[in-house]
């Protein structure tokens, strides 16, 4: 594997992951891969293809071409699919439930190794998932596994999903996403579990900046050479 210094953060969703990763991202000025995106793109470009067998989902993982693009500190990423822009289209609920039922299948993860690898590039990658630190980048320079009650991600999610002018209800929401952890965390391939050397991070009562400052202090610790940089942003 290569050289190129990586730093996962997994963890289920409404947890923080997509805000904390596109921030540390932009601030480093490093490669930055939303592998849920990459799931949710898929589930996408299986419905448009009408495709139903595995084969040729399979063959669609290695046709997808997805890109990122953050604009600046404050804002999540932007999610290109071939050059079309699917930030919004892809963060429905109907799309995340899709994604999770492709998700536990094997030999479509196997397929997505490959596309996910090829984002780790210099100066650095910042890896989003639920198996970065176990299965994808087990090299990774750092590993965070970012918790958070399922109250307080279901609320989070409900604000997120609000401000996109997508309108849902709390507790349906909540219950969709203790569904989705129950799939995602007691399937048999890559489920979703910190690694053994990952640094469990509980964010229910900590804002954004309080989970960047926890993050950075770790990343000064194990990226030296960006230790004047983030030190700056600590200051
Ligand atoms: O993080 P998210 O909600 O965008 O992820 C969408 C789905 O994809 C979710 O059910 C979990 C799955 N997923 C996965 O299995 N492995 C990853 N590395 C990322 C997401």
């Amino acid at each position: 594997m290569s050289n190129v210094t990586v730093i996962t953060v997994d963890g289920p969703s409404g947890t923080g992951k997509g805000t904390i990763c596109s921030r540390l991202a932009y601030f480093l000025k490093w490669n930055f891969l939303d592998s849920g995106a990459l799931y949710r793109v898929l589930a996408i470009a299986a419905e448009r293809n009408q495709i139903k067998r595995e084969d040729e989902l399979v063959q669609l993982v290695d046709q997808l071409d997805v890109k990122f693009n953050i604009n600046d500190i404050e804002s999540m990423a932007e999610v290109f699919f071939d050059g079309e822009v699917v930030t919004d289209v892809i963060r429905s609920e109907t799309c995340g439930k899709a994604a999770s039922v492709i998700a536990p299948i094997a030999a479509v993860r196997k397929a997505l190794l490959t596309q996910q690898r090829a984002f780790c590039k210099e100066p650095g990658l910042i890896a989003d998932g639920r198996d970065m630190g176990t299965v994808v980048f087990p090299n990774a320079k750092l590993k965070i596994f970012l918790t958070a009650n399922i109250e307080e991600r279901a609320k989070r999610r409900f604000k997120q999903l609000k401000q996109g002018g997508i309108s849902v209800n709390l507790r349906h929401l909540y219950t969709e996403i203790a569904e989705r952890d129950k799939r995602d965390s007691t399937r048999n391939v890559s489920p979703l579990k910190p690694a053994e050397d990952a640094i469990v991070i509980d964010t229910s009562t900590l804002d954004v900046k309080g989970v960047m400052e926890e993050i950075l202090k770790l990343v000064v610790d194990r990226v030296p050479n960006l230790s004047r940089q983030v030190v700056d942003y600590l200051r």
